[in-house]
């Protein structure tokens, strides 16, 4: 029986991989959703009957049931490089010159012509066929295993589709692409999470890379993600060109986008580049450029890379999209530390994936300068993920009732004076009890990255401060003292406040580095956190701290150090940490898991330039193992790691006797 259920599995296992590859690969299904729902469930009853015949890559397996507690780190086998980007034809033809250059005169030249995807980056990699480990960028070196999250897309293969028997090179290998989100696929997510209150993606990068980083795979099976490949990494080196590489990935089952195309010298490409563009808003995926690739592989190595990117590809980027709007009105927001921000207030205008109304000025000397006034057709562009912008007037449209603007005398807020130090361009409230500072603060507390207290929101925290409730950040930990009072504030049910006081509850358990970035002082963003926990160790360290240790370590400058002064000096800032600790939170580093490491409490300093990573990764990296880096030598100093053209550090390194390693060593260290 079980000999013939196996028969019926592998059977059903074998169509439904078919029907997958037919439905989101070749997007042309031959059976309807019934057959194929009909399929999977005589498919999942008999696994259930004979557990042991589960296999990995079952088209059962794709959805894990497990959470990613952790992404653990992946080593790519060799670095993602990024791109440098190009954007006119000039710096096309500086990229054909610089490679004619790094190649003998007779090489022929050809260029493989590519959208550029604009989704997350993945690593892929396939043992004996098999998916074995998905992996983020990361920092280039080594990324974050996605594994579980990747298996839920169904266009990328669980096996690859070629026997590879005949392909010896083809044993292990990474395949790497780009996970994207179609953009219906994102205005509808973002639609649906408008409509459940929750917070929206910016574009379809961000959902597709946040999407990929979520912790239950259930949920990102159900995102719709898909990805574009491009690239075949082997170890063994019989593979040809770029073109050919396409080609052998899709006969291995993956979707390879089909716009790409061959040209034989630079002027060709550029053309194409030109026509890409003009297909950019008829396409279902967002792209934002094209990218150029030396075709021959041969080639690719001689011309090798140059720090992060390769010598033999670039990127180019095509305009940020522009729109009209008519400017109907200024607002002035309040940040946090009391900043007082122009605002444009837009008649809605869809641009790259989604509807603007609102775009920032960022001060009044830009309002002056660009001579914006209410009343005024502007043009709004939208580049990458950043916020929106006005980019100037159109003046020969100019309606002659449009109104100049002229900045608050006092707080729109508050009403308290508004002061200018002299060195900036921004106006302050001066009053640190403003409503819209302490809303700005407890925001900033709570938002992922920080405190990350799922369900206290702008929203929450508006009515909080209303209902003075909220005030001061450790007021946060004492929400559950008001359960009762909360439950009764109107719309604001049983659920969702037990919900609210477990997530706060949750936040004590954050790290060190996440509250000090949490407080919000200012200039310490966070990276800058990052550093000073680990440098530190625990809060009273820092308070403790004079200013030459707190300059003295890689990276933290003067206002940084000043800011940091100035906020512990504050008496009040000083009583809201106690309470804090006393509410539970954990306001020292646990070095515990990596105490074994090489680079445990070790100083390093970085000179020169390193091939694999920037000086910030590589700082991040030692960091994350328990090192410190400062960025200069003294006698406290371990090792000096030295790139290429590394500088006068390395002389006094060997002056004091200092260990040096290059950036073999250092990666070893890093492996462990
Ligand atoms: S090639 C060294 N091809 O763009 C080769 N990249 O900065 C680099 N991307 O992180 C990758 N579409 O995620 C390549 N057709 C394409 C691409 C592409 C999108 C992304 C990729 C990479 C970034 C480059």
């Amino acid at each position: 029986m079980s000999n013939q259920a196996q028969q019926r599995i592998e059977e059903l296992r074998k169509q439904i991989l078919e029907h997958d590859y037919k439905y989101y690969v070749l997007a042309e299904p031959v059976i309807s959703d019934e057959e194929y729902d009909s399929l999977i469930k005589e498919l999942e009853k008999l696994e259930s009957e004979y557990p042991n015949l589960i296999t990995p890559d079952s088209p059962t397996q794709r959805i894990g049931k497990d959470l990613n507690k952790d992404f653990k780190p992946v080593q790519h086998k060799i670095p993602m490089l990024s791109l440098a980007n190009t954007y006119s034809e000039e710096d096309l033809l500086d990229f054909d010159r610089r490679v004619r250059e790094g190649l003998p005169d007779s090489e022929k030249i050809e260029y493989m012509v590519e959208l550029k995807i604009d989704g997350a980056s993945v690593s892929i990699r396939y043992v004996n066929g098999y998916l074995k480990t998905a992996a983020t960028r990361g920092d280039g070196v080594i990324g974050e295993d996605i594994t579980s999250n990747v298996k839920t897309i169904k266009s990328v293969p669980l096996k690859l589709k070629k026997l590879l028997s005949d392909s010896s090179s083809l044993r292990d290998i990474e395949v790497r692409g780009e996970i994207y989100m179609k953009l219906d696929d994102f205005l509808k997510m973002n639609k649906e999470r408008e409509t459940a209150g929750e917070k929206l993606f910016a574009n379809p990068r961000n959902s597709a890379a946040g999407t990929l980083k979520l912790q239950d795979p259930r949920i990102v099976a159900k995102r719709k993600l898909s990805m574009f490949s491009y690239s075949i990494i082997s170890d063994e080196d019989d593979l040809g060109t770029q073109a050919e590489n396409l080609i052998i990935l899709k006969d291995l089952g993956f979707i390879v986008n089909s716009e790409s195309k061959l040209c034989f010298n630079i002027n060709e490409a550029l053309e194409i580049c030109h026509v890409l563009e003009s297909k950019r808003e008829s396409l279902l995926y967002e792209i934002d450029g094209a990218v150029i690739k030396v075709n021959s592989l041969r080639q690719q190595k001689i011309l090798g890379n140059i720090a992060k990117s390769p010598r033999w590809a670039v990127a180019y980027k095509f305009k940020a999209r522009q729109a009209y709007s008519i400017l109907k009105d200024i607002t002035w927001q309040v940040g946090r530390i009391g900043t007082v921000t122009p605002v444009a207030e837009l008649e809605p205008v869809f641009l790259s994936g989604s509807t603007i109304s609102r775009a920032t000025l960022h001060n009044f000397d830009e309002i002056k300068r660009k001579d914006i006034r209410i009343g005024d057709k502007v043009i709004v562009e939208k580049g990458g993920d950043v916020i929106p912008k006005i980019i100037g007037v159109v003046l020969n449209e100019r309606n002659k009732k449009s109104k100049p603007v002229n900045p608050p005398s006092k707080c729109p807020v508050c009403n308290s004076n508004l002061f200018k130090p002299e060195e900036e361009v921004a106006w302050y409230c001066e009053n640190s009890e403003c409503l819209a500072q302490i809303r700005g603060r407890l925001e900033h507390f709570a938002a992922r990255g920080a405190m990350d207290i799922e369900g206290l929101g702008e929203a929450l925290i508006n009515l909080f401060v209303e209902k003075r409730f909220l005030n001061t950040y450790d007021e946060i930990y004492n929400l559950k003292n008001h359960r009762d009072e909360l439950i009764n504030i109107e719309r604001l049910g049983e659920k969702s406040i037990d919900n609210l006081l477990n997530a706060i509850e949750k936040s004590k358990k954050q790290p060190f580095a996440k509250i000090l970035f949490a407080l919000g002082i200012r200039y310490v963003g966070a990276g800058a956190a990052k550093k000073l926990a680990s440098f530190f160790n625990s809060i009273d360290d820092l308070i403790a701290a004079s200013e030459e240790e707190i300059l003295g370590i890689h990276e933290i400058g003067k206002s940084i150090s000043d800011s940091i002064k100035t906020f512990f000096s504050n008496t009040k800032n000083l009583e809201i940490i106690e309470r804090l600790k006393s509410a539970g939170l954990n306001f020292y580093t646990e070095k515990k898991t990596i105490k074994n490491g090489a680079l445990f409490d070790k100083t390093f300093v970085l000179t020169g330039t390193l091939s694999g990573f920037s000086r910030e990764d590589a700082g991040d990296k030692i960091i994350s193992m328990g090192g410190k880096v400062t960025s200069s030598i003294s006698n406290k100093t371990d090792y000096v790691v030295a790139g290429d053209k590394p500088g006068s550090k390395l002389d006094k390194a060997k002056a004091l006797g200092i260990k040096v390693i290059n950036e073999k060593e250092f990666i070893e260290m890093l492996n462990g």
